[in-house]
């Protein structure tokens, strides 16, 4: 949002919402009213699939979520809970317009996050095309590595994703994602910290992508299948 505190200030007056942590913000199918920019704390997104939660997305501060708001007559397509005490600037097709006119940065920022998703979205059709476990986790990472760009000192910039997140995105358990990661860590791809994770040579992870690839034709699979991660080493 605007770094001119006074706007922010009239934003959140006019528009700000808040949530205690804990409390459901909206349910999946419920019409869409409000879409929501976060001001502070974080807000999980999830789906409801029979007897499990699927997490979609963390939305931290910055980040818009809830934008079928935007589109008239929509219903939600997720439930969100606030994790932490949400403040969040909540707009509807006829605010958000009221909102261009004083504050349009936040335009420019729910334009960007939604092409974004778009990316995001043509990124996951990739991931759930390729088959097999552990190139799927390298590929999510390969091409979160790739829109992170890289950090004032010239090296790829780490990036800052639980396993629950990468799980997310790759379609698999979180103790199948930490056991691939593990493997990587070992074999030297990535380092992990916390919940950082840096690809200190994006071409070697690229080279490992392909070498899954043709170590899969080689058994004689059609493709990547699923399967159990093998051990590889770098330059295996
Ligand atoms: P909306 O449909 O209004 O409510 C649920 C929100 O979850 C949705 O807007 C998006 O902001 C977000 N969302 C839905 N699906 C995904 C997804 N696959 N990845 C990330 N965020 C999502």
């Amino acid at each position: 949002m605007s770094a001119d505190p006074d706007e922010r200030e009239r934003l959140l007056a006019r528009f700000g919402r808040r949530f205690d942590a804990g409390s459901i913000i909206f349910r999946d199918d419920e019409p869409a009213t409000e879409a929501f920019l976060v001001q502070e704390g974080r807000v999980r997104l999830f789906k409801q699939i029979g007897a499990m939660e699927r997490s979609l997305r963390v939305v931290r501060p910055g980040e818009v979520f809830g934008e079928s708001a935007l589109l008239r007559g929509s219903t939600r397509s997720a439930t969100a809970i606030a994790l932490d005490a949400v403040v969040a600037v909540g707009f509807d097709t006829t605010t958000f317009d009221e909102i261009l006119v004083f504050a349009p940065e936040v335009g420019t920022r729910v334009a960007q996050q939604l092409i974004r998703r778009l990316r995001d979205a043509e990124d996951q059709i990739e991931i759930l095309m390729v088959r097999d476990a552990q190139s799927k986790v390298v590929v999510a990472l390969m091409k979160l590595a790739q829109h992170r760009g890289v950090g004032g000192d010239g090296r790829p910039q780490a990036l800052e994703l639980t396993p629950l997140e990468l799980s997310a995105q790759v379609g698999l358990d979180v103790d199948s994602v930490k056991r691939i990661v593990l493997g990587l860590r070992e074999s030297g791809y990535l380092r992990v910290q916390d919940e950082r994770i840096e690809i200190p040579d994006i071409e070697a992870l690229r080279e490992l992508y392909g070498l899954l690839g043709v170590k899969d034709q080689l058994r004689g699979g059609t493709g990547r299948e699923a399967g159990r991660p093998r051990a590889l080493s770098r330059g295996a």
